[in-house]
């Protein structure tokens, strides 16, 4: 539905900071800098409507229409994380109200109720005006819904709210009761509208029914927003909600399945790009729909809000974009273009300063661009190459565990992202998938704490092991329903542990280390531990032992391996150090041969792999590091940033990439030179 005809570069422009006579010169550094997109509008509600009922979108219009006779598209922002002071003050009942009770002040942004019906209606009439408004204009290319979905609203509109999606969702009390062992602590609730939103801890069934709801809050509102503009727009303008990595106030996956296409904000913060942390976020975009995503806010070397703003290294972000791009982005935005003289955000990095004086950072977006129209045309429609390994994320076991961590250092999306790395390391790519995704295009599944199991859930994985996949599923899996009730079975679960071949009898949060013994390696492992009873001894090896530790575990398996029908299944039963994870991923990946498609790449040279409809590989070698890597590039390339043709040891300096693609056979080059020069 969406052609792909490009990789975009651009950065979000709020012409509404600047005299329309300035336009015209950012306009023309843009476009010198490469630019094919900007982001605008996201913010721009007093100005669409600055007053109740009156729309001014002609500036707008303008500003499109000069950017588009530069050859730069628009991806069109709803303004709604931005009401206006006349809307707040003449309807006080769309103000957000925080945990304590107050209501936010105007004059920052994300100050609306998400669920409030009138916030609602002026949002129809916005949306709605915007999308007649702007409908056919062809410059458009997508709309992005409001901005960084982030916040909670404790008004007595969403407690009633609440209240209603809790009766839609049980239908009766007595469920609720049962569901949520009410009769704990007399929790029992004889009226819907006894029920409180959490302020901090709370029963585990409601914060789980709280965090489902804050989630179907802004699926909602999103819906509600895609209505209005698909009423107006034509199919082939896509619609895209920027997403904030690993934030986990709602269930990412629910929301990207009302959006056409994802994009992330992605900002390093203090320090710099840690390559395995930015490749995870990327697999995760990727996995929310399994396709391309757009890198729509990125740092311009520095942000202002880390604890240490400072800028990344000279070519860092250049490298950060193609890393995005090698894991299946289309399209890199700064934040900002330039740095507006007042309001919250003022020394932020950006691409022109306050004098509207190019930055030393627009240099290097300029080599950025330069790349882009050098390799984005064979790129373009190609999506990332099916990886090996699947990772599973899923929201409601993170928000299981982080409320109920049992150890205080025991982080879900930590540990998530410490399986990520052995493979990340290794070149061994991965998609992050959902519970829900189907396994069968992988060759291993990491389940990582997936505290909440269903039988749909475990069937999956039984499936997928049974016909001759390999999994691996670590401990604190299968205690938990998605009322976050503890299931009245041993963990992992009736199916799971007849799968595995295990059965946990106990657990134990782990004051210190407790070293861990195998064969394949001597380590120890932190924060969680499990008393696993093997239930066969058919086709079961114990992988790895605790050693001595408090009397209870002591000798007892910490790692298993059993074989069920044509598939492999690792139990994990503690929190593996980072040494004895990597020497386990390793013996993984040897056994069941998995291997880059590029042998011996020095650390830090990430290859990444795009392909296209053709089946026509592009392989991408980005040096994440500062230093000159030695890389043994294969047999016949052509590289598209240089333009030159390479094979064996290449020099690739730091921070740069190379993108590859196989030379074509000489014969059919010589005939397709010929025919270019017909
Ligand atoms: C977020 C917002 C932007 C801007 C940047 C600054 O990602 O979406 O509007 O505030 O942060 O880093
Ligand atoms: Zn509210």
């Amino acid at each position: 539905m969406h052609g792909i005809d490009k990789l975009h570069l651009g950065a979000a422009y709020y012409p509404e900071h600047w005299p329309q006579e300035r336009w015209a010169e950012d306009i023309a550094l843009m476009k010198a800098a490469g630019f094919t997109v900007v982001r605008m509008g996201e913010f721009a509600w007093s100005r669409f409507e600055p007053e109740e009922g009156r729309f001014a979108f002609e500036w707008m219009d303008r500003a499109i229409a000069m950017l588009a006779q530069a050859g730069i598209a628009t991806v069109m922002g709803t303004p709604t994380a931005a009401p206006p002071a006349w809307m707040v003050q003449c309807y006080p009942e769309i103000v957000r109200v925080d945990a304590t009770g107050r209501p936010q002040q105007f004059g920052n942004r994300c100050h609306y109720c998400v669920s409030s019906p009138k916030y609602h209606d002026l949002t129809r009439r916005m949306v709605e005006a915007m999308a007649e408004h702007f409908k056919d204009n062809p410059h458009i290319i997508g709309w992005q819904l409001d901005n960084e979905f982030n916040q909670e609203c404790h008004c007595g509109h969403c407690r009633a709210d609440f209240q209603a999606y809790l009766k839609e969702k049980f239908g009766t009390l007595e469920e609720l009761n049962l569901r949520w062992t009410t009769d704990y602590w007399s929790q029992t609730y004889s009226d819907w509208t006894q029920i409180e939103l959490p302020r901090g801890g709370h029963n585990p069934g409601l914060m789980m029914a709280y965090r489902q709801y804050v989630t179907e809050a802004y699926r909602r509102y999103a819906h509600l927003q895609v209505e209005c503009l698909r009423r107006f727009i034509p199919q082939a303008q896509w619609i895209t909600h920027n997403l904030m990595g690993w934030f986990g106030l709602y269930d990412h996956y629910r929301l990207s399945a009302e959006l056409d296409l994802v994009s992330e904000d992605y900002y390093v913060g203090s320090g710099h790009v840690d390559a395995a942390a930015s490749a995870a976020v990327w697999d995760l975009m990727r996995g929310m729909k399994h396709k391309n995503f757009w890198l729509m806010e990125t740092q311009p070397a520095c942000v202002n809000w880390a604890p240490v703003s400072n800028k990344l290294n000279k070519g860092e972000a250049r490298m950060l974009a193609w890393q995005a791009i090698g894991h299946g982005c289309d399209a890199v935005l700064y934040w900002q273009w330039r740095s507006a003289l007042n309001g919250q955000e003022q020394y932020h990095g950006s691409l022109v300063d306050q004098a509207g004086l190019p930055r030393p950072f627009y240099e290097e977006v300029t080599e950025l661009g330069d790349d882009l129209a050098a390799a984005g045309a064979v790129l373009a429609g190609t999506r990332v190459e099916t990886p090996p390994v699947a990772i599973v994320n899923d929201y409601e076991s993170r928000w299981s565990l982080e409320h109920q961590r049992h150890h205080k250092d025991f982080d879900y999306v930590t540990e998530l992202n410490r399986w990520y790395k052995p493979f990340h390391d290794r070149n061994i790519r991965t998609d992050i998938i959902s519970p829900e995704a189907d396994l069968a295009p992988y060759r291993v599944v990491v389940v990582p704490y997936m505290a909440v199991i269903d039988d749909a859930r475990a069937l999956r994985l039984k499936e997928y092991v049974e016909g001759g996949g390999t999994a691996i599923i670590t401990c604190r899996t299968g205690f938990k329903d998605h009322c976050d009730a503890m299931l009245p079975t041993r963990p992992p679960g009736t199916i799971l542990q007849e799968l595995t071949g295990v059965e946990v009898e106990e657990y134990y949060a782990l004051d210190r280390t407790v070293a861990v013994s195998a064969a394949l390696f001597r380590g120890s492992a932190q924060y969680w531990a499990e008393k696993l009873k093997t239930t066969t001894s058919a086709r079961m090896v114990e992988t790895a032992r605790f050693e001595s530790f408090n009397g209870w575990i002591d000798g007892q398996p910490a790692v298993t391996t059993h074989l069920p029908g044509r598939g492999l299944v690792y139990y994990i039963g503690c929190v593996l150090d980072d040494v004895s994870m990597r020497k386990l991923v390793d013996h993984i990946l040897t056994f069941k041969m998995i291997r880059p498609a590029i042998k011996d790449l020095p650390p830090g040279v990430e290859l990444c792999i795009r392909i296209n409809d053709a089946g026509q590989k592009f392989l991408l070698l980005v040096n994440t590091t500062p230093d000159t890597r030695r890389v043994k590039f294969p047999p016949n390339q052509h590289e598209y940033i240089t333009g030159g043709d390479y094979e064996g040891d290449v020099n690739l300096p730091g921070y740069t990439v190379a993108v590859l693609g196989e030379r074509a056979p000489a014969v059919a080059h010589s005939a397709a030179g010929a025919a270019a020069a017909d």
